[in-house]
């Protein structure tokens, strides 16, 4: 490569979780003077991705605008995929960066393999082994690593998890997750706002959930388990910010409005939102991000699925696997909330996920490689 020339690196995302992930990269890869970054949103999300590049003052260079209500997996795809084409036709990227496992990321990458460019996978190989569960997020990034050319993972297993479906161990690099760059960028700074709690408390629990693998059923589970602890246990305080699709916003305004000590808010955007998770006792949740940021911050997380891609907080102790039966996500938090020893078991910081220098590593390694 012509050495007077910088590296294009076409950054590809979609939703909330890629946005925070992918902030702190191009932040780096503007920063860099051998870099230049070309942001590409495919807006599968729209409001939620909008909140986090504002709070990290990034605009797209190109945004796809592909948010439908009520979208398919199908109409994703086939959004995605063909509005790829006229991206690639215009610019020429000497690397296309994608993140983690959404549909943006399989489409990003198999848009660049179509047009022989080199693949970046950010938060390479996390694995839960199981075709469905996250579903369609285990193929997703099955698909990806296939497509991909410098795996960037973020633990020792995640490496291992590639090596073990072949991937050349030249082609792993061990970088931490950038969530925890992201974290760690903006725990540190004071929020513009906060969320005021409505009421006095003992406790404050967090609640997210979003997972297709978890709408009808599960998601009942979920709200009636709520329910019952918010009812029972008035001084408890359960604050919830509502993901925007429909198949979670319409069993969570069934079961959990009109109650007290309940408190539904539209999504936070990034900075109100770990500013509340600093704040909580305990989080339940099925976000992937979460797991990895609660143990950081030193707050017990219970994961509302039945497995993880995701063991290191769990090997660590401060996440545990619940599942969705409602009497399990009842008596695993009532036993946290009510016994100091098992709280306070849980509740150390740690921090298996890196050290906030995860996006320095992957810039460096473009720069390196390219
Ligand atoms: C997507 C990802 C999932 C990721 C999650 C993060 C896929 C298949 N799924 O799931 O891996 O964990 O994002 O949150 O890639 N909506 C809005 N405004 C928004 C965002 C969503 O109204 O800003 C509503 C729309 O009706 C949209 C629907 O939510 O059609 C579903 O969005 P979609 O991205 O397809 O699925 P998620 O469940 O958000
Ligand atoms: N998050 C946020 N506002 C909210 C809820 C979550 O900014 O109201 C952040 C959270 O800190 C984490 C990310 O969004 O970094 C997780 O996104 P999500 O749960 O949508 O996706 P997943 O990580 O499960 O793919």
């Amino acid at each position: 490569m012509d050495p007077t020339k910088t590296i294009n690196v076409m950054v590809i995302l979609g939703t909330r979780p890629e946005a925070i992930k992918l902030a702190p990269v191009i932040l780096e890869l503007k920063e860099r003077t051998e870099t230049t970054p070309v942001v590409v949103a495919t807006a599968q999300h729209r409001e939620m991705l909008d909140q986090v590049l504002d709070i990290f003052h990034i605009r797209p260079d190109i945004d796809l605008d592909l948010m439908i209500p009520d979208q398919t997996l199908f109409d994703v795809t086939g959004n995605a995929i063909k509005s790829f084409e006229k991206v690639m036709q215009k610019t020429t990227p000497d690397v296309i960066l994608v993140q983690g496992d959404t549909t943006t990321s399989f489409i990003g990458a198999l848009a660049g393999f179509y047009n022989k460019i080199p693949i970046g996978h950010v938060e390479a190989g996390l694995r839960t082994g199981n075709k469905y569960f996250p579903f369609p997020e285990e193929i997703n990034r099955k698909m990806v690593s296939v497509l991909t050319d410098y795996h960037f993972a973020p633990t020792a297993g995640n490496r291992q998890n590639l090596l073990n479906e072949g991937v050349s161990p030249d082609n792993i690099f061990i970088t931490g997750n950038t969530v925890i760059d992201a974290l760690l960028m903006t725990v540190k700074k004071p929020p513009k706002q906060e969320v005021v709690i409505r009421s006095d408390y003992q406790r404050l629990i967090l609640i997210t959930a979003h997972r297709r693998e978890n709408f009808g059923q599960p998601m009942k589970n979920i709200c009636q388990s709520i329910r019952q602890m918010a009812e029972d246990n008035p001084h408890f305080h359960f604050v919830y910010p509502v993901h925007l699709n429909q198949h979670v916003q319409k069993p969570v305004q069934r079961y959990l409005t009109n109650l007290p000590n309940v408190q539904l808010l539209s999504p936070l955007d990034y900075h109100t939102f770990v500013n509340l998770m600093s704040k909580a006792d305990i989080i339940l949740t099925d976000s992937g991000g979460i797991q990895e940021e609660g143990p950081s911050l030193g707050k017990p997380v219970l994961v509302l699925r039945n497995e993880t891609e995701r063991p290191e907080a769990v090997e660590a102790g401060t996440v545990k696997i619940v599942g969705t039966d409602r009497e399990t996500i009842i008596s695993e938090t009532l036993r946290l909330l009510n016994y100091p020893d098992a709280y306070q078991k849980m509740a150390q910081a740690q921090n298996p996920y890196g050290d906030g220098k995860a996006s320095k590593r992957i810039v460096d390694l473009l720069i390196e490689k390219l």
